[in-house]
């Protein structure tokens, strides 16, 4: 179990260009690309644990992936392979959740499976409403359902209310959709990010979104291919805003990174605290692109009760610029949280306690009164990536140890190359 110990930063102004490419997207590039029978091509496909694993579970399926660093080809298969092994998603629950949508009308026997991490994670909310249009997927009864099982089969079209506001939820049912037999129609409470919509649109596929309705409507041929150049992780490059926002006289431009609105409420809240932050619209393919500058300014306490889907990644480093705010800060409505890569309530109260922050973990979010963290302190990463980075980034302002760290190669293999340039880092096992 390999640790990595964060100590004070001085003031910075860095640019920081290779951010961790979005993984969201990557997973989804990595995926779509089965729907056409044409070559797609993929820039700054995310090389992180979770995304290559897609990537072997598209070849598993029959793709041909040509990797020439620069990009990344990937040639579909006339018919989808049913491979003589399982599926593996790793840390996934993207990869999953995604896979149970596309696979359902699939011809074959498929298994899906994670690690114990993802073996604990809610699958039935997109294994029951695929019952219901008639997918074929067993699991453990009880638990959590995965390893999962799938055969192929044809599916209903339907009208399909989410409970929650989950783009993998949505995503699964949308690829579902596009091989059911009638249209079909989802909505979500609020909406949640709309990577799938976007992508899916720029590949010819007929989704017409209509007030808080999505219309899907199965395809007649196959889809035109995809040629992206994924932006940065605007998730990833949100630690780094963290870094810059806790420390005085310190600035940041994250470049190239998705602007899109669904990703970047976090950087809003952080704005609302009282960071100097701006937006520079660069590009638009598919999704906004450009860079973030972010500029330290005293922080304050601030509630986060809304669009809670569109900051849900974030909200682990926002919890640390929360602990160096003045005052109360106080997160609601964020349940959703407690079934992430681990439970993100507890483990974000759990070690800000043991950093000498006063913390209340609730139900649906938490409540942290900022001041000063111990002179030392040492943490758990609960094996969640995200868990793990942010606490690191506290360690610019204090002396911080943050235990089981490999989980960090989920998401961002380079992170802590990036740190080095702002911190003092030490590594051991
Ligand atoms: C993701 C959606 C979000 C997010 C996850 C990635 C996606 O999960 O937390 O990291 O790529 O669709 P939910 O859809 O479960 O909210």
């Amino acid at each position: 179990m390999s640790f990595v110990r964060v100590k004070r930063a001085k003031e910075f102004d860095i640019e920081i260009s290779d951010i961790a490419s979005d993984k969201s997207i990557s997973h989804r590039s990595a995926i779509f690309s089965l729907l056409s029978q044409r070559s797609s091509t993929i820039k700054n496909y995310l090389r992180a644990e979770d995304t290559l694993n897609t990537l072997n579970i598209v070849k598993l399926l029959g793709a041909e992936v040509e990797d020439s660093g620069d990009s990344i080809k990937i040639v579909p298969p006339k018919e989808i392979k049913e491979p003589p092994f399982i599926l593996d998603c790793g840390n996934s629950g993207t990869a999953m959740r995604l896979f149970m949508g596309f696979l359902a009308s699939q011809k074959g026997f498929f298994v899906l499976h994670g690690d114990r991490y993802l073996a604990s994670r809610p699958m039935k909310r997109v294994a029951d409403p695929l019952r219901k249009i008639g997918a074929k997927i067993d699991g453990r009864v009880k638990g959590n359902l995965s390893p999962i099982a799938i055969r192929g089969a044809k599916l209903e079209g339907f009208e399909y209310k989410s409970p929650i506001s989950s783009a993998q939820v949505k995503s699964a049912m949308i690829l579902a959709a596009l091989h059911a037999k009638e249209m079909s129609i989802f909505s979500e409470p609020i909406l949640s990010r709309d990577h799938t919509e976007r992508m899916l649109l720029g590949m010819g596929a007929e989704i017409v979104s209509d007030k808080d309705k999505i219309k899907i409507m199965p395809l007649v041929e196959p889809l035109l291919p995809l040629d992206i150049e994924i932006p940065n992780d605007p998730s990833s490059a949100f630690f780094f805003a963290v870094a810059a926002a806790i420390t005085p006289n310190s600035r940041v431009v994250l470049q190239n990174v998705s602007l899109n609105p669904t990703r970047i409420e976090a950087y809003k809240v952080l704005q609302k605290m009282g960071t100097h932050i701006d937006f520079i619209l660069k590009d638009e393919k598919y999704e906004p692109v450009g860079d973030i500058v972010v500029q330290y300014g005293e922080l304050s306490g601030v509630e986060v009760s809304e669009n809670i889907s569109w900051l849900i990644d974030e909200l682990p480093a926002l919890s640390i610029a929360m602990a160096f705010a003045n005052g109360k800060s106080v997160v609601k409505n964020a349940k959703e949280l407690r079934v992430k890569e681990s439970d993100r309530i507890t483990s974000v109260v759990e070690n800000l306690k043991k950093c000498g922050i006063d913390a209340v973990e609730h139900e649906d979010g938490y409540e942290i009164v900022g001041s000063k963290f111990n002179d030392i302190c040492e943490v758990d990463s609960y094996g969640d990536h995200r868990v793990a980075m942010s606490f690191l980034v506290a360690g610019l302002r204090s002396d911080l140890r943050v235990n089981d760290t490999e989980c960090i190669n989920t998401s961002f293999p380079n992170f802590l190359d990036i740190i080095k340039r702002v911190g003092e880092v030490e590594y051991g096992d």
